[in-house]
Parts: C-alpha cells; structure tokens; sequence
C-alpha cells in the first residue's frame, strides 16, 4: 500500500533478514547449522563443539576446542557467590523466572559498561552459556529442596548440568542424550525467542537484556514451553489408561482423537515452518530407544505420531521427544524449558552478536484501524 508492504499476521513465511548462522528447511531435510544439518551436528557434536559452530562458524580444531572447553567449564564455576545468594530469596516461581531474574542479576554485575568490540561480545555469550544453567539449576533446587548442587568445573559441561539438575551422577549415555539435546535445542533460525533476542540487540542494547528477552520469548507454551505441556499430556493419559485398564499404546488414539474433537492443540506437533518432519525428532529417538523404558515409550510415540498425521497431517516437533527424554532422565517437569534456554542461550548469543555487527534497528511500522477525531472533554461531559 504506498511504498508499505503488508505481511500476513504472525509474520507467516516473512523473510525478515539474512543470517549465516542457521536456516530451517520446510521439508525437514535440510536445516543447517553453518553448513551441516543439525542432525549431523546433533548426533555427533559435543556442546563445546556445537558452541564453537554456532559462534564462529565453524567446527574447532584442536588448540579450540581446548580453549572454548577450558573458558565454558572455568566460567561455570565462576558465578559470583552474591548471585547464589539472591536466588534464595526467590520466591517459588515458575522456574523460567529463574533465568530471566538470574540473566539481569549476571548483566548487572558483569556488564554495567556494554560494549561492542567482538572479543568482548563473544567472551559474554561463553560466560552466559555456562552460567545460565547454573541459575536454573541453583534457583530450582532452591525453591524445591533447600539446597543445591554447586557446578564441577573439572567435569564435562552437559554431564555437570545434568548433575545439578538431578541432584545426582548421570551415566555416560545419560549425559551423552542429554547433551545432544542441548546441542539440537542450540539454534533453530529466526524462531520467536531467537527473533525477539535480535529486536532487543538492534536496539543496541546489551547480551544480557537481549537473553532475558529470549527467556520470556521461549516460556510460552506454543514455544519452547511446549516439551512441559506434552509430558503432562502423556502423564494425563497414562493415569487415564490405568483407570481403565489398557496399556498407554492401546489408549492413547483415543486420547489424542478427543483433545482434536474438544478442539485442544497437542503441545509437542506442528510447527510454523515443518509441515512434513522435524528431522531433530529422528536424533532424539535415537536416545529414548536406549534410556529407560525405551521400547515402551518409542511406541508410545510412534503411534502419537501415526495418528496426528492420519487425522491432520501435521508432524511432531522435537518437543515431543525431549519431553519423554527428560522424563527417562528424572528431570523435573518443570525444568524443561529452562534446559531447552540452556541450549538456545548459544543461538541467540550468535544472532544477537551477527545482529549488533551489522545492524538495522528493527521496527516495523503498522496500519492504526481504531477510531480518529475525537476530541479530550473534560470528566463531567465524558461519562
Ligand atoms: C518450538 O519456530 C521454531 O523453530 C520453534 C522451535 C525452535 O526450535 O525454536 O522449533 C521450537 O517451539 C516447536 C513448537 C512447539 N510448540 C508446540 O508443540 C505447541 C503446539 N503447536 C502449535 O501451537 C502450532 O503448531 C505452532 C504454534 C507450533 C505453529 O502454529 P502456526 O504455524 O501458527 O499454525 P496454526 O496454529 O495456525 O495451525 C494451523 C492449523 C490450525 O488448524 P485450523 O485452525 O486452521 O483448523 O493446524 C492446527 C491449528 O489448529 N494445529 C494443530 C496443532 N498445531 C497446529 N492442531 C492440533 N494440535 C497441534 N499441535
């Protein structure tokens, strides 16, 4: 209209910007992490690894891969003793919370001064992707047990976290899906949280804001809250099949097909840009088949699966899967979207830094439709 360009609400299938960071093929094929698919890079990478992609391009040689581990595990064990103090006096909140108070804590005391040279941007999106787990964890254990675990920096990045979110020692292939996770949940293009972290950094304000951001972003449940809402789903319905006394394959059609018919969304399908397949689901399940009860919840999954594509062709997202995942580790619920921003923590430092390096305020205009000409009158003549 004019020299405007009316986009479709919700910014459907709007190319908004370029970024060489990562893209999202519609057909599940092809989305890439710099240059490889993410299930490539989520079946085989390590976080350090990942990280170092995601960051800088490309996949560290030697002499990196040693620098980027030594920074991550040094840092993890370096938040400031006031900030452990201060989650004390959190009061029991929905643990996302946790991350977006513990993220401005971190701003405050690291960052008063911001600054954009990239040496100094990239040492905080390292310290941030350490510390950020260790406010979800800490903040959680907390609120729920009294105590907490304090991070191991001589320890394996992933294998700590779960440490501390679990209040004890993981198995190898336990961290190792973990991981992976956390490595398939580190980018994903221009998704909301991603997208609001580039708004807040084309202000030219700081990582930490722009993280706090990402944090609000991801909590809603038709984002990275999802991977809760799907294993209540899954409880929901194994405590519905045990009343009736068949097995959770058997029953779990019938549950699906009654959410669709009351209109209800099935948290952990469909997705904005896949229509056909998710291909981080095909990594995931790899994982849940070796954990526990494997074989019983791939089942379960396979047949959920089956019946949304028969009934509306729409696939399952990777929340799906972590959410049965995270349940096979003993994870609490409610942290599972806080360790969804223990992974995108690394995306969103890469797109708000490729933001700030080459930037654009973003601000769209819009087209007002309420009322005009009216005029201010005083109290007594308005009501
Ligand atoms: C993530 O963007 C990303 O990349 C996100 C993410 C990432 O890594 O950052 O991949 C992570 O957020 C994955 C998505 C997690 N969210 C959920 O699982 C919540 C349930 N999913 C839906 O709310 C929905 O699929 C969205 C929000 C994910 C996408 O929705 P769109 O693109 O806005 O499409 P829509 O809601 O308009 O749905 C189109 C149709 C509708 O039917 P009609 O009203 O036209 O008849 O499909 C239906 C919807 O009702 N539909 C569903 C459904 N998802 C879409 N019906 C039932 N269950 C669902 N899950």
């Amino acid at each position: 209209e004019g020299n405007y360009i009316v986009v479709p609400k919700g910014l459907v299938n709007v190319i908004v910007d370029e970024t060489k960071i990562s893209g999202v093929d519609p057909k599940g094929e092809a989305t890439i992490y710099r240059g490889y698919t993410i299930e490539d890079i989520g079946e085989h990478a390590s976080f350090y690894e990942a990280a170092h992609l995601i960051l800088f391009g490309r996949l560290p040689c030697d002499e990196e891969l040693k620098e980027i581990r030594s920074k991550i595990d040094k840092y993890r064990g370096q938040i400031p003793e006031k900030l452990f103090d201060a989650m004390k006096h959190v009061p029991v909140t929905h643990p996302m919370f946790y991350g977006i108070y513990g993220t401005a804590l971190l701003g405050q005391y690291y960052a008063p001064e911001w600054r954009f040279d990239e040496d100094f941007l990239y040492d905080h999106a390292l310290r941030l992707a350490a510390q950020l787990p260790v406010i979800f964890t800490t903040g959680w254990n907390l609120a729920h047990h009294g105590t907490f675990l304090r991070p191991d920096p001589s320890r394996d990045h992933a294998w700590d976290v779960l440490r501390m979110i679990i209040m004890r020692e993981p198995s190898d292939i336990e961290a190792r899906a973990f991981e992976s996770t956390l490595v398939l949940y580190m980018d994903h293009g221009f998704n909301a949280s991603t997208f609001t972290t580039r708004v807040i950094g084309s202000t030219l304000s700081d990582l930490y804001s722009a993280v706090a951001g990402g944090i609000a972003a991801l909590k809603g449940p038709l984002h990275g809250g999802a991977n809760e809402k799907a294993m209540e789903m899954f409880l929901d319905a194994m405590k519905k099949a045990e009343e009736k006394g068949v097995p959770l394959y058997d029953y779990i059609e019938e549950y699906i097909k009654e959410k669709l018919a009351r209109k209800e969304k099935i948290m952990g399908f469909g997705h904005r840009i896949y229509k056909l397949h998710d291909p981080r689901t095909d990594v995931a399940a790899k994982f849940v088949a070796k954990l526990k009860d494997g074989e019983f919840w791939m089942k379960v999954l396979k047949k959920a699966e089956e019946v949304m594509w028969r009934e509306k062709k729409i696939p399952a997202n990777i929340d799906l899967y972590t959410a049965v995942l995270y349940y096979q580790l003993g994870i609490p619920i409610p942290m599972y979207t806080p360790i969804f921003a223990m992974g995108r923590v690394v995306g969103w430092s890469a797109h708000y830094i490729e933001q700030v390096l080459n930037n654009k305020l973003i601000r769209p205009t819009e087209k007002y439709v309420g009322p005009t000409g009216l005029k201010y009158q005083p109290i007594e003549e308005r009501c």
